[in-house]
């Protein structure tokens, strides 16, 4: 593997809901300068002390993004740009073309620059017919478009890393619970709005049934697995290092309204399941996360009760 060009890191997809808090993280360890932030879509008004450079970067446009890299000597990608799940079965098309075309144009910008790469995955990688406590390895057939671009995203960085030696990195992440920004578009989508909606109006019309079981991870756990694995010796990392399972916790759509139930009085959860059920249903209840364990030592610090106090209280005081 040839050592990075630079040491200013990129951020792909940086408005987006991890973006908005990883390049925050970012920019406390490394400097804000160090960090450019980069999206489709304009800057939003400067909101805190804590911003930093940011580009307009279509992750499509693989010569711009090279230019960057090299001018302002970067030598690390975070690859975030995406759509999710439930956007990406509406335009199957677009799906593909960004999550699919994206992670290729980063790749490829990597082995030109002398890039490192992190680029999530999902547990939408797992199909129906996968174990329902997933394993890391398996047969992958997922029968959303969204799962089967990230199969091929960790195809693709398995690749680069073989072959051109780029160091590629990724997280199968579980749905991701946070209110700095808005959710995506995803299907786990439902246990970030049910806060909003619990504070706001006391009730929310669910759309997944009330038995509907997933892995779950607060933000800041994620944020903190993701940094850790980035900062974790690339001769630790096996096969698995484009699309680790890591463990996280599990529960029901029925329990996380009873969990937020308990904190906000009065507060009531009904359940019409939409299309968006089918997706859920494809995936695992849970994951088996001891690679990730063994190889970079990860375990998550906030549970159930944990994640609905730090998410309530983040949110009163927003
Ligand atoms: P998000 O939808 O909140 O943000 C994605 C960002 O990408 C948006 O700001 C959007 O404007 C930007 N974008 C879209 N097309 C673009 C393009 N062509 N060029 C540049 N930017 C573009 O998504 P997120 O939740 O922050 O997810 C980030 C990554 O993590 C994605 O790869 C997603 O699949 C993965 N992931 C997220 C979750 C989750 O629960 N949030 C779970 C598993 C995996
Ligand atoms: N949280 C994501 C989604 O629901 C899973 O990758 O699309």
């Amino acid at each position: 593997m040839s050592e990075p060009s630079g040491d200013r890191i990129l951020v792909t997809g940086a408005l987006g809901q991890i973006g908005t808090e990883l390049v925050e993280a970012l920019r406390q360890k490394h400097g804000s300068s160090s960090v450019i932030a980069s999206d489709i879509r304009p800057e939003p008004e400067q909101t805190s002390n804590e911003q930093g450079p940011y580009v307009v970067l279509d992750v499509l446009d693989t010569e711009s993004m090279i230019e960057l890299c090299r001018q302002e000597a970067v030598g690390t990608v975070y690859h975030l740009a995406a759509l999710l799940s439930a956007t990406g079965e509406q335009n199957p098309d677009l799906c593909r073309k960004v999550n699919v075309g994206g992670t290729k144009s980063v790749l490829e910008a990597a082995r030109q620059c002398s890039l490192r790469v992190f680029s999530p995955s999902s547990i939408a990688v797992f199909g129906p017919d996968a174990p329902k406590h997933a394993p890391q390895t398996t047969d992958f057939n997922p029968t959303t478009v969204y799962g089967e671009t990230k199969v091929i995203g960790e195809s693709l960085a398995q690749e680069y890393f073989q072959k051109y030696g780029v160091d590629t990195r990724g997280i199968r992440y579980p749905g991701l619970i946070s209110y700095k920004a808005p959710a995506g578009g995803g299907t786990t989508d439902y246990a970030v709005e049910i806060f909003d909606a619990a504070i706001r109006e006391g009730h929310y019309n669910c759309f997944v049934r009330p038995d509907t079981r997933l892995p779950m991870l607060y933000m800041d756990d994620a944020i903190r697995a993701t940094l850790m694995l980035m900062d974790a010796p690339s001769g630790n990392l096996g096969p698995s290092r484009a699309g680790y399972n890591i463990d996280c916790y599990s529960f029901t759509a029925q329990e996380l309204a009873d969990e937020i139930a308990r904190e906000v009085d009065g507060f009531q959860c009904d359940f019409s399941p939409d299309v968006r059920q089918k997706y859920a249903d494809s995936w695992p209840d849970s994951l088996d996360g001891s690679v990730a364990k063994q190889e970079w030592d990860w375990s998550p610090e906030f549970d159930l009760q944990k994640m609905v106090r730090a998410m309530l209280d983040g949110m009163t005081k927003k």
